[in-house]
């Protein structure tokens, strides 16, 4: 069956959203608090190590209501029972999205215990040095050759988990830029290195390239032979890993109902087993498990996700805020924007919906954010006093891994700051000076979490991608392909061979070929 494809523009909440918002857009918020002093206790979901807190929004009773109302209009349960059961709602790709299947502990299907099961043997070998290299020295460094989904990730979780790291180094290699390559290929030694190819296609240019570089730089060293040994991939085209060289046995498979940008959870989090054991990596899946149960049985009003979802669609389509922050406040989740940027930006950057008709309202918010509190001291100014209004989400630790209590209050103390100062302003005092007044009145979302660990980790991933689908669904588009990509890589191939044979002239585009022959430094 396919997905309701609903306009949200035309239920009846959100013509009464329009009206509710009339009401609302001007209101100065600071003052709900005074008049209803159970509002923080209202306005929260606590769930499991998660404490929620969105009382600092510019919403009432009413605003809440009216958003659960276009969530049941938009018939959003139908939607999430739909993708949990495997129907096919990637449908312009003719696909299920299933990255839940992944970490379903109920019901796991067997070709995912298996994947898990290979995972498990090859990264404790790696780990524990029982895999020798061609020289018959164990492995030190393991490098992931990957991009989007199959690089952001990985990465994002290993730096995340870096304090349950073992003494493996990680690295990535994802840019096409031949200057990084060689960079990480000067560090490494290639007796001791592990590639791991990860490409879900296996025709990705960018991959296939590096990895096809890095397989010649190991063969000035080792020979044909010695591949296997350094070489694994990653991949749902076998056929496309085996004719780059690799063994069959050597390929950890991957399924098409996996977006690459939903995939850390599935083989392409192999790196992720190497760098912190696959006890962890599986207590990340189980995390996710356990947020996907929530969003799955929770009653809407009391379920993070579709809250989160529903208060980001208040602020871009009523209020028409063009973007959201995330500020972590925690060095190790120094990844998790661009990994959410790729998540969120590739899935709802879409303007045609789910009828194939064009959209007329606005779609994709764009992410962008970093950690504090360094965050504070470069584009919070912005946040603070600019003409722009940027719902933030701000995510902080109750306990620090290392103990260090000092530091971590006063982290923890700018973190708790910041929220107030947005909201609250200088609202209730007199400022006489307008470059020291402060309006106050912009909202965040509090995600305070326990500690992180890698259960958290997998919670906390879980949530964003379940956020993302309701507001696909709401929007009514199809979050889960992403051809908007695919142009800029066909172009590419005829701008490549234009390069190589020098012939800007074959190029369609006057204002292209103006650059190539400056780049070939020929004259027009
Ligand atoms: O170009 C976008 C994209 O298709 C992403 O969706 C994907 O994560 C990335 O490229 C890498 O794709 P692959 O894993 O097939 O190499």
């Amino acid at each position: 069956m396919s997905l309701p494809a609903i306009n949200p523009t035309k239920t009846e909440a959100w013509k009464m959203l329009e009206k509710h918002f009339q009401e609302m857009k001007e209101q100065q918020m600071q003052d709900v608090f005074s008049e209803d002093p159970n509002r923080a206790e209202r306005f929260k979901i606590e769930w499991q190590d998660f404490y929620v807190d969105y009382s600092n929004n510019r919403i009432t009773e009413k605003t809440i209501s009216l958003l659960l109302k276009l969530a049941e209009e938009v018939k959003l349960k139908e939607a999430i029972a739909q993708q949990f059961s495997g129907e096919k709602i990637n449908e312009t790709e003719n696909r299920a999205v299933l990255h839940t299947a992944l970490r379903d502990y109920d019901n796991m299907k067997p070709e995912v215990k298996s994947t898990l099961q290979k995972m498990k043997l090859f990264s404790e070998k790696i780990i524990s040095g029982s895999h020798k290299g061609f020289t018959g020295k164990v492995i030190t460094d393991v490098v992931n050759i990957g991009i989007g989904g199959s690089h952001l990730g990985p990465e994002m979780v290993t730096e995340a988990l870096q304090f349950y790291k073992n003494h493996l180094k990680i690295q990535f290699i994802a840019n096409i830029d031949g200057d990084d390559v060689t960079e990480k290929l000067n560090k490494l030694n290639p007796e001791t290195t592990l590639f791991v190819v990860v490409s879900k296609s296996f025709t990705t240019q960018e991959t296939i390239a590096n990895a096809s570089f890095v397989r010649s730089w190991f063969l000035k060293r080792g020979t044909q032979n010695d591949i296997q040994k350094h070489f694994v991939a990653v991949s749902a085209n076998g056929n496309g890993a085996k004719e780059f060289g690799i063994s069959e046995h050597n390929i950890y498979p991957m399924q098409d109902w996996v977006g690459g940008r939903f995939s850390l959870w599935s083989s392409v989090g192999l790196s992720i087993c190497c760098a912190v054991g696959f006890n962890n990596f599986e207590a990340m899946l189980k995390g996710a498990f356990e947020m996907d149960n929530h969003f799955k049985k929770e009653d809407f009003e009391n379920n993070i996700p579709v809250v989160l979802a529903l208060l980001s669609i208040w602020y871009n389509n009523f209020f028409k805020a063009e973007s959201e922050a995330v500020v972590a406040y925690s060095q190790y989740l120094n990844k998790l924007v661009p990994y959410l940027q790729q998540a969120v930006m590739e899935s709802n950057g879409k303007s045609v919906d789910r009828n194939g008709e064009k959209i007329d309202y606005q779609t994709g918010t764009i992410v962008w954010g970093n950690v504090g509190s360094n965050s504070q001291h470069a584009y919070f100014q912005l946040l603070h006093q600019g003409t722009k209004l940027i719902p933030t989400d701000f995510i902080g630790f109750r306990e620090s891994l290392h103990g260090n209590i000092e530091n971590h209050n006063i982290l923890m103390a700018n973190f708790f700051a910041q929220t107030e100062a947005l909201w609250e302003g200088t609202h209730n005092k007199k400022v006489e000076d307008p470059f020291k007044n402060f309006e106050g009145n912009k909202p965040t979302n509090t995600i305070l979490i326990k500690k992180l660990t890698p259960k958290n980790l997998g919670s906390l991933i879980a949530l964003y991608e379940h956020k993302l689908f309701v507001q696909g669904i709401i929007w009514n588009i199809f979050s889960y392909d992403q051809w908007g990509v695919e142009l800029g890589k066909t172009i590419a191939k005829s701008t490549l061979a234009a390069i190589e044979k020098r012939e800007p002239s074959a190029i369609v585009s006057a204002s292209t070929q103006k650059l190539l022959d400056k780049f070939l430094g020929m004259k027009s």
